[in-house]
This record gives structure tokens, sequence and C-alpha cells, in this order.
């Protein structure tokens, strides 16, 4: 048999920020009609990390999650070729959020952009930055999703309240050429999504107005059980499909599924036929963080992983956008 030299990105070290501040679902009830049990039961969130320092934004986590990163991997701000960050969530409308976190952690070599793909951020931005890898384009590159959830949620609106929180987390990609690395991604979108999961005002056709901030249009909306019905049916259709085209079965891979809520989860884990010990879950502590989900997930399971270890990594979010990856994991206990 030809060894597979094929030069892939793969993910050589990670790091996540949470903030400390921990919005219990009793202190909710205490905000709007709602309950812990109600929360549990729905939605399977029992907290969620909100950034509560003043007069920062996300990349205020970002930056924190990506010096931590350069620093426990002794790498230099000159090693790397560039940052690419998703989110809904930037600091500013423009700059990008990228070149912010670049400027902050020295980072001047490099390429900076941002990617808005809704909770499939962190998806899409690594096959971005897959591809640059395996062109030779770029050695290596961080991915790097944030979002203050926190900033653009209504904490009078008792639907959309309780499902998210705030945080970030860094991969760094390099070229990999033993096999390991990222195998295969199926991305989609479907315009539809428009109508069930959008922010009314705040981009070019609504500006800010005194008028958009009194309707409290400056938040999300979301039709729950829309979101709901596509997000399963969606994520399961991608997800099996990248498992039978690679030979996959449910037994061999961990499966990292968007955390929006439990029910999604389990929905779409018994449609892939999956054992619920390979469905990674950590919607009860970190709640839905929008593109920071799936890296923060990540984060939190990577003493699981071991070279070579089949991982899926599935998203859906506002767009609608969505997808599948399938990555071989590259190192023995990431630090
Ligand atoms: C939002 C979501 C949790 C709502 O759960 P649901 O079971 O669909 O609930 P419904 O929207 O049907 O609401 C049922 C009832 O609960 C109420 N309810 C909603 N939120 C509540 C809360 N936090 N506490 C108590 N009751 C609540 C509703 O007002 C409704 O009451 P009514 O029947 O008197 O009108 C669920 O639809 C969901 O998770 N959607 C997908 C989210 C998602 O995937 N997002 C991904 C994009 S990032």
């Amino acid at each position: 048999m030809t060894k597979d030299t094929k030069v892939r990105a793969a993910i050589t070290a990670i790091e996540a920020y949470l903030p400390e501040y921990i919005l219990t679902n009793d202190e909710l009830s205490r905000m709007v009609d709602t309950s812990d049990e109600w929360i549990m039961t729905r939605v399977g969130i029992r907290e969620r990390r909100i950034l509560k320092e003043p007069g920062v934004g996300m990349s205020y986590m970002a930056i924190k999650a990506v010096k931590t990163l350069l620093e426990k991997n002794n790498l230099q701000p000159s090693d790397i070729d560039g940052i690419i960050c998703s989110t809904v969530t930037p600091d500013m409308v423009f700059p990008s959020t990228a070149a912010i976190i670049s400027d902050a952690c020295g980072i001047k070599n490099g390429l900076s952009f941002d990617m808005q793909v809704g909770c499939a951020g962190f998806i899409h931005a690594f096959k971005t930055a897959a591809l640059y890898i395996e062109s030779g384009f770029c050695k290596r590159l961080i991915v790097v999703s944030g979002e203050k959830m926190s900033s653009i949620i209504d904490y009078t609106d008792r639907n959309t309240c309780p499902l998210f929180g705030d945080g970030a987390a860094a991969v760094l990609l390099e070229p990999c050429a033993d096999g390991n690395g990222l195998q295969d991604a199926i991305l989609r979108s479907d315009g539809i999504g428009k109508e069930y999961l959008h922010m009314k005002a705040g981009g070019s056709i609504k500006p800010a107005t005194h008028e958009t901030v009194d309707a409290r249009e400056h938040f999300v909306y979301q039709d729950g059980k829309n979101v709901f019905k596509w997000a399963v049916s969606k994520m399961s259709e991608v997800s099996l499909e990248i498992m039978d085209r690679n030979g996959l079965n449910p037994n061999e891979i961990y499966f990292l599924p968007h955390q929006a809520n439990m029910r999604i989860i389990e929905a779409v884990g018994n449609r892939m036929g999956m054992r619920s010990d390979r469905v990674l879950v950590n919607i009860d502590n970190r709640a839905n963080t929008s593109s920071a989900t799936i890296p923060i997930l990540l984060w939190d399971n990577k003493h699981l992983f071991l070279k070579g270890d089949n991982l899926v990594l599935s998203s859906f979010g506002a767009g609608f956008a969505w997808g599948s990856i399938y990555l071989k994991w590259a190192v023995d206990n990431m630090k």
C-alpha cells in the first residue's frame, strides 16, 4: 500500500478563553418569566459565561486565547502567517476583528480577515484556512472564533436569552503529511433562513436610529421551532453523507455537533446511529456560543483525542448555513 503523503491542514494546538461570570438559570428566572426546569428540559443549558468587563468587545476573549496559544506552544508572532476570525459579534463593523486581534498579538506579517457564517463560522473558516495551507500559500494559520453574544441578546426576551453564552477559541493549523488532518468537508447554505433567524436593524438596510433602538431591533430574532427542524434535518444529512463517502461507521468516530439545544444534539445523534458516549456535549455549562461553539467543544474534550482518531464536526446556523467536516486528529496529548 502506498503511503498517504498528501499535505493536509491539521490542528496542532488549541486554546480557549471563557469569561469568568456565570449566568445561571436561577438568575435568568429573576430577569424573565422562565425557570431552571423549563430551560433544562427544553434546551439542556444549566449556565453560560458572560463577558462583563466594561468597554471591551469580542476581541478581548479572542486575544487572550491567541496569546495563550502562542505562549504555550513557544511560538513567536512572526511564526504566524495570518488570522482568520469567524464571528457574528465583531468589535466593530470595520476594521475586521481579525486585524484587531493580529495587532494586539503582534502578528504583523500575515493576512487577517473575518468570516461571518453564523454558527457555522468555525467549520467554514477551518476549510478556508486549510485551502491556504494545502496550496502552500500559508504555513501556519490561526483560526479564531469568538462571540460576545450577550451584546446582541435581549435579556427581556425569554425565547432567546437562555440560549446563548460568550467565549472564544483559537486553533493553530499547520501542514501535515502523515495522513492526518482535514480529510473532507461539506458546506451548504439556503437563504430561506433569513426569515427565521436574523437581526432586524443595524445593517445597511436599516441603520441604527432612535426608533430601531426603541423597537429593540438590534437583538437576535429567532423562530425557534423552524430553526430547530432545519438544524436536525440538515446537520444529520451532511454528517451522514460525510460518513458514507468516507466509509466511516458511527462506532469509530467522535461526533462534535453544534450546541444549540440538547434535543437537537440527541435527534441528530440518533439519526446517525451514534452511541451517546461518542457524541460530545458541553451545552450544559457553555450554552450556544455561536461560531465559537465547535472549537470550545474541541478544547473541552482535547484530552480524549489520540493521533489518528476520526472526528466529525457539524454545525448549523444563520443563513441558513451548515456543514460537516471530517478530520483525523494529528497530535497525541495536546497541551
Ligand atoms: C428556542 C427553543 C428552545 C424553543 O423551544 P420549543 O420547545 O420550540 O418552545 P416553543 O417555541 O414552542 O415555545 C413553547 C412555549 O414555551 C414558552 N417559552 C419559550 N421560552 C421559554 C422560557 N425560556 N421559559 C419558559 N417558557 C418559555 C413559549 O412562550 C411557548 O409558550 P406558549 O405555548 O404559551 O406560546 C427551540 O425551538 C430551539 O432550540 N430552537 C433551535 C435553536 C437553534 O438551533 N438555534 C441555532 C441557531 S444558532
